[in-house]
């Protein structure tokens, strides 16, 4: 314990809670990738019940948890606009959005006309001022 790192190999867990890394993912990506992941899958599927066909505007696509949130949704069948800057549009059409918005030239809320189902607010705005008819 006198060395840089986590010490994981001395971690007990219940055996069933744990899966093997990935191969093909460099293991400090496959570190992250857990509480991202669950971050994105608990928001969209425990909290919002997100289902096939509902239409999820994913603020702040860009970052770490909405490209997860991105291709989750995609993945459920749902339809995905997200808000990306420059910067992360690219990595957010590869995600799979169906429609991006710039969220650094764009008004997004005046840009998003047809009625959501789930709103995934994971930007740095107040949610009651960006989004004043969603339910807190
Ligand atoms: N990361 C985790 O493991 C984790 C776990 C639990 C909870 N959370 C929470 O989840 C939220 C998102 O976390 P994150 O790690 O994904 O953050 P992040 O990587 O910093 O992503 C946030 C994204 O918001 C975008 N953004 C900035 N200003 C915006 C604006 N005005 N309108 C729309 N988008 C804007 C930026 O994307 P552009 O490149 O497009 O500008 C940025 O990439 C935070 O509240 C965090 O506390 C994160």
């Amino acid at each position: 314990m006198d060395k840089p790192g986590a010490a994981a190999q001395y971690v007990i867990a219940p055996a069933e809670i744990l899966a093997a890394a990935p191969k093909s993912v460099p293991l400090a990506d496959a570190a992250a990738l857990p509480l991202v992941g669950l971050t994105a899958y608990q928001a969209l599927f425990d909290h919002a019940k997100l289902t096939a066909g509902q239409r999820v505007l994913v603020n702040g696509a860009g970052g770490a948890v909405g490209g997860y949130a991105v291709q989750l949704a995609k993945n459920a069948g749902a339809y995905v606009i997200a808000t990306a800057g420059p910067r992360s549009s690219q990595q957010v059409k590869t995600a799979g959005a169906d429609e991006i918005i710039d969220h650094s030239t764009t008004e997004v809320t005046a840009a998003v006309t047809e009625p959501v189902d789930v709103v995934l607010n994971l930007a740095p705005v107040d949610p009651a001022q960006s989004w004043p008819r969603c339910p807190p």
